[in-house]
C-alpha cells in the first residue's frame, strides 16, 4: 500500500496520511544548522554537531513513537487538537505532509479550522523557521488558542539523557516579550543560547515543562491547552521548554499567519551580558528569568528576529532556498520514460547525497547523533555522489579527512566534526580506509580538473609539524596497502575492511565488547580479497595522477604494484565460480565453497568486476553470474550465503547478527551498486538495470507496508531472504548507498562519467530503454546529452556529435565557456 506520492513538478514527496509505517523524515538545513523533521513534526535540531550543540531534546529509543518535536496545540472553542497529528494523534479531516528540498510543509484541518506549517532552515542563518497559517474555513467566527511547544535540550545530548543528577538543577531561561531564551550553562562556560520566538504579541507563555504538561502527563495530554491559559512559568532546573500562548480571533474565511523562529546565537566571551540592563529590581523591564542582575546580550537574536519578523521575509527566504536547490539540481538532470528512475537519479538520490555528505553517519532516526563522528571511509565515499553539486565543499572535506591520516598512511576510522580531530575511541586499523582517500581525491580532480589540491599542505595526525602535500598523503595511502600484505600477498584486513563486521582478528567472547575496537591479537595473517580489489580499482587513479603531474617513474612503480596485486588475486583469490572474500587468522578461506556457511560474499565479487579483474578470461562474468544465482532477491542482492547460523569466534560481528540481517546475509544496499557497475563493465545493461531497480525505493512505493522506510530515500539495509521480515528496510538516509547508487546510475548506466580530460560517454542500459536525455553541468559548461538507442542494444556507442560536429572518440571536451552544448549520442555497433 502507498502512503503518498511523488509530486515531480514540485520536487516533493507528498505523504497523505500521518500514520506512515515508520516516521518518514526530512532534513532541514544544508550548512551549519540542521533539523530532522518527521511527517508529524517530530524530530530535533542542532548547530553543527548533533551531540555537542543540540537545541531541542529528542529521546533515547524513541522511534517509531517519535515523541518530541515542534508542536502546536490548537484549542478551537473547547476542542483541543494537534494539527501535525502527533502528539495527540488527533483525528483530522484533512492531512498532508510535503517533504521538499530542505523544507517540509504540513497542512491539515479539523472542524473548519485549517492549519499549515512550513518549516525550513533559511540559507545563511542558524535557525529553523516555522511559518504557521490558521484559516477559518467555517461560516462563523472562531476563537482559537494556539500553544507552541518545544522542549530544550541542555546542549550536550549525551549528558542531556544521562546526567539527571546535574541536569535537573541547571536549566535556565529568560523571557522577554514574545521571545523565550534558553540559557542553560550560559552563566558559566557557554557563549551561546537559543531563542524561540514568534512575530506577534503573546497572551502568555510557559518555560517549565511540568507547568505546561501537568505532572505525569505525556505530550499527548498536555494540560495547559485544555485549560486554555498559559501559566507564565519560569523554568528553574527540571526541564525547560518553550511555549507561547496566542489568542487568535478568526472571522469566517479569515487567515492569520505567524512566524515562529527557533534560533542559535553566539556572543563573544566578553560581551555575553547586556550592559545597558538596569531595571531588574523594579521588574518593569519585562524581562523574566533574570540571574545575578544580568540578562543575555540579545544583539545576535535581535538581528536574527528582525530579519524574519514578517511572513513576507519568511517567504523570501524560502524562495531563496528553492532557487538554491533548483540551481544545484540543474547540474544533473535526467529525462526518461522511466519516471521512477528519472526522479530518483535527478532529484532524490542527489538530495540524499547532500544529506549523507553533511551528516556522515551521525544523526538520523537510526543514528542517535551522540555516537559516531565523520567516517574516514564513509566521508570519502559520500563525496563521490556530492562532488558535482558543490565541489568546493568536497575539496574542503578532503583536506579535513586527510589531516587525520597517520604518517604511515593508515587512518583514524572517524573524526569529530567540531574539532576535526581523529577520534581515539574507535582508533585505526581498518585497512581499507587509506584507499578511499585516493578514490575521493580522484573523483574531485575528475570533476573539477583542479590538480592544485594535490599541492595543499595537509597535517598528518592533525599535527602541523608533520604536514606534507596531499599528493604525499595519497602515496602513503597507496603504499600502506603495498606494505601490509599477508601470506598470500593479499592485503591484511586489520580490524575490518569495508565490512565493519568481518572482524578476523577480534576473537571476542565477552558480551558487550566492541567488535571493531577489540583486537585480541593482530594475526598478521588474516587477509582481504576486497581490499585487493579496491586497490586494483583505485590504484590506477593514483598512477594516473602521478603521470599527469610529471611523476612518470612513480606511475610506473605504482602500476607494477597493481599488476602484482592482480596476480595475487588470480593466484589466491579465486574459488572456481566466484572470488573468495578473505582468509581468516588461521589462513582458512572465507567465502569459499569449502565453507559450511558464508560460501559466497557480494563485496569481493562486485568490486573485482568493477576493477576489471577477470574481465578478459570470463571469470568476472562467472562471478557475477554466481552472485545472481546465489545472492539475488527481488529486493536486492544479499551480502552472503548461506547466512551464518552460529556465532563464529574467528569471524566477529558478521556472525553475531541473526540470519538475514545486516552484514549476515542482509541486503546491505551499499554494495549492490558495485555489482551494478561490475555488470556495466561487462556490458550487461539489462542485468545492471535490474540490480539498480531492485534496491531503488521509488519502485517499492506501493509496497510500503512491507518496506516501511521512506519511498524517496535509500536505506542501508533490507532484511534478506533468511530473515522473518524479508523485504523490510531499516536505517534509512545515512548510508553509502546514496553515493554509490548515484555513481552507478549517472556514470555507468546512463554513462555520463567525468574523466581527467572531459566527460566520457559510455551508456550501458536495458535494451528496452530507447532514449533519454541528461543535462550535465561540468567544469563551467552545460552538456545537453540526448542518447538514441533505437538500436535496442545494451552497450556501445556508434557516433557522437557535439553542436552538430562529429566527435572523434567518446570523451566530450572541456568547454568551460558557460554555454550549453548539444550532444547527440547514437548507440550501435
Ligand atoms: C554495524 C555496521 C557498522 C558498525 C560500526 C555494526 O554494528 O552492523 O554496519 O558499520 O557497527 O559502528
Ligand atoms: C556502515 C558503516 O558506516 C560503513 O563504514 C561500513 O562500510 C558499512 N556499515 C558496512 O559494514
Amino acid at each position: 500500500m502507498q502512503y503518498g506520492y511523488f509530486d515531480d513538478e514540485a520536487r516533493e514527496y507528498v505523504i497523505t496520511r500521518p500514520d506512515t509505517p515508520y516516521p518518514w523524515i526530512n532534513y532541514l538545513g544544508c550548512d551549519e544548522f540542521y533539523g530532522l523533521f518527521s511527517n508529524t513534526s517530530g524530530g530535533y535540531c542542532f548547530y553543527r554537531d548533533a551531540r555537542m550543540l543540540r537545541l531541542t531534546r529528542y529521546r533515547y529509543n524513541n522511534v517509531p513513537a517519535d515523541a518530541g518535536g515542534r508542536y502546536f496545540y490548537l484549542r478551537d472553542g473547547g476542542d483541543v487538537w494537534t494539527p501535525s497529528w502527533m502528539p495527540m494523534k488527533s483525528a483530522l479531516d484533512r492531512y498532508e505532509c510535503r517533504h521538499g528540498m530542505g523544507y517540509s510543509k504540513i497542512s491539515s484541518s479539523r472542524n473548519g479550522l485549517a492549519f499549515s506549517q512550513t518549516s525550513f532552515v533559511p540559507l545563511g542563518d542558524n535557525c529553523e523557521i516555522h511559518k504557521v497559517i490558521l484559516t477559518n474555513e467555517s461560516k462563523a467566527q472562531k476563537n482559537v488558542d494556539i500553544f507552541s511547544f518545544i522542549e530544550f535540550c541542555l546542549w550536550n545530548a549525551n549528558d542531556d539523557m544521562t546526567n539527571f543528577q546535574r541536569n535537573f538543577s541547571i536549566g535556565e531561561v529568560e523571557v522577554e516579550g514574545s521571545r523565550i531564551y534558553h540559557k542553560t550553562e550560559y552563566r558559566e562556560r557557554r557563549n551561546h543560547f537559543a531563542v524561540w520566538a514568534v512575530n506577534v504579541p503573546i497572551n502568555g507563555f510557559d518555560t517549565d515543562r511540568q507547568s505546561f504538561l501537568g505532572l505525569y502527563n505525556g505530550f499527548d495530554q498536555a494540560k495547559t491547552p485544555f485549560e486554555g491559559k498559559a501559566n507564565n512559568s519560569i523554568a528553574s532546573g527540571w526541564a525547560p521548554i518553550g511555549s507561547h500562548h496566542i489568542k487568535a480571533v478568526l472571522a469566517a474565511g479569515e487567515s492569520k499567519t505567524f512566524v515562529f523562529v527557533l534560533g542559535y546565537c553566539e556572543n563573544p566571551a566578553d560581551q555575553k551580558w547586556d550592559a545597558s540592563f538596569k531595571d531588574f529590581i523594579s521588574g518593569k523591564s519585562g524581562n523574566k528569568g533574570v540571574i545575578n542582575s544580568k540578562v543575555i546580550n540579545k544583539t545576535p537574536a535581535n538581528a536574527l528576529l528582525e530579519k524574519y519578523k514578517t511572513a513576507e521575509a519568511a517567504d523570501t527566504a524560502l524562495a531563496a532556498l528553492n532557487v538554491y536547490w533548483k540551481n544545484l539540481l540543474a547540474r544533473f538532470t535526467v529525462d526518461a520514460e522511466d519516471k521512477k528512475m528519472a526522479r530518483m537519479a535527478g532529484v532524490w538520490n542527489q538530495y540524499q547525497c547532500m544529506v549523507t555528505f553533511n551528516m556522515s553517519r551521525s544523526a538520523s532516526y537510526f543514528e542517535s547523533g551522540i555516537g559516531r563522528g565523520m567516517g574516514f571511509r564513509d566521508s570519502n565515499q559520500d563525496l563521490l555522489g556530492f562532488v558535482h553539486l558543490v565541489p568546493e565543499r568536497a575539496r574542503a572535506r578532503i583536506l579535513d579527512i586527510a589531516a587525520t591520516q597517520f604518517p604511515d598512511g593508515s587512518a583514524y576510522h572517524q573524526y569529530q566534526p567540531l574539532t576535526k580531530r581523529g577520534n581515539n575511541d574507535v582508533g585505526s586499523g581498518f585497512n581499507d580506509d587509506p584507499l578511499w582517500l585516493i578514490c575521493g581525491v580522484a573523483a574531485y580532480i575528475k570533476e573539477t580538473g583542479d590538480y592544485s589540491i594535490l599541492d595543499e599542505k595537509v597535517p598528518f595526525d592533525n599535527n602541523e609539524a608533520l604536514a606534507d602535500t596531499l599528493f604525499i598523503h595519497l602515496k602513503r595511502s597507496f603504499y600502506y596497502t603495498v606494505t601490509n600484505k599477508g601470506p598470500h600477498g593479499l592485503p591484511l584486513i586489520g580490524r575490518a575492511d569495508w565490512n565493519d563486521c568481518l572482524n578476523l582478528n577480534c576473537f571476542s567472547s565477552t558480551p558487550g565488547e566492541s567488535f571493531q575496537t577489540t583486537a585480541n591479537f593482530e594475526s598478521g595473517i588474516a587477509e582481504s580479497v576486497l581490499i585487493a580489489a579496491i586497490f586494483v580499482f583505485t590504484g590506477p587513479d593514483f598512477a594516473e595522477i602521478c603521470r599527469r603531474t610529471g611523476r612518470a617513474d612513480e606511475a610506473e612503480s605504482a602500476e607494477k604494484e597493481i599488476a602484482v596485486m592482480i596476480e595475487a588475486v588470480n593466484q589466491h583469490g579465486w574459488d572456481g565460480d566466484w572470488f573468495l572474500r578473505a582468509y581468516d587468522a588461521h589462513g582458512k578461506k572465507i567465502g569459499s565453497r569449502e565453507c559450511d556457511d558464508g560460501k559466497i560474499f557480494i563485496e569481493s565479487n562486485g568490486f573485482a568486476a568493477m576493477a576489471g579483474i577477470g574481465a578478459e578470461d570470463g571469470r568476472a562474468q562467472k562471478a557475477l553470474d554466481s552472485v545472481k544465482e546465489h545472492l539475488d532477491t527481488p529486493y536486492g542482492i544479499v551480502l552472503l550465503q548461506p547466512a551464518y547460523k552460529d556465532y563464529h569466534l574467528e569471524l566477529g560481528e558478521v556472525s553475531s547478527y541473526p540470519p538475514g540481517y545486516k552484514e549476515n546475509a542482509g541486503i546491505f544496499c551499499h554494495n549492490n551498486p558495485w555489482v551494478t557497475i561490475g555488470e556495466t563493465v561487462l556490458g550487461r545493461g539489462n542485468r545492471a538495470f535490474e540490480t539498480y531497480k531492485n534496491i531503488c525505493p521509488a519502485y517499492r512505493e506501493d509496497d510500503s507496508d512491507l518496506r516501511r522506510m521512506e519511498p524517496y530515500v535509500y536505506a542501508q539495509m533490507v532484511a534478506g531472504k533468511d530473515a522473518p521480515h524479508f523485504g523490510e528496510a531499516k536505517n534509512s538516509w545515512l548510508t553509502g548507498t546514496a553515493a554509490w547508487t548515484f555513481v552507478s546510475i549517472s556514470q555507468y548506466i546512463l554513462g555520463v562519467r567525468p574523466v581527467y580530460d572531459g566527460l566520457l560517454i559510455d551508456p550501458c542500459i536495458p535494451s528496452t530503454m530507447k532514449n533519454y536525455t541528461v543535462m550535465r553541468h561540468f567544469r563551467g559548461a552545460d552538456y545537453h546529452i540526448t542518447v538514441d538507442n533505437s538500436a535496442g542494444i545494451e552497450k556501445g556507442v556508434k557516433s557522437i556529435t557535439v553542436d552538430g560536429n562529429a566527435l572523434d572518440g567518446d570523451v566530450l571536451p572541456v568547454f568551460g565557456d558557460g554555454k550549453k552544448h548539444e550532444v547527440i549520442v547514437k548507440m550501435g555497433v
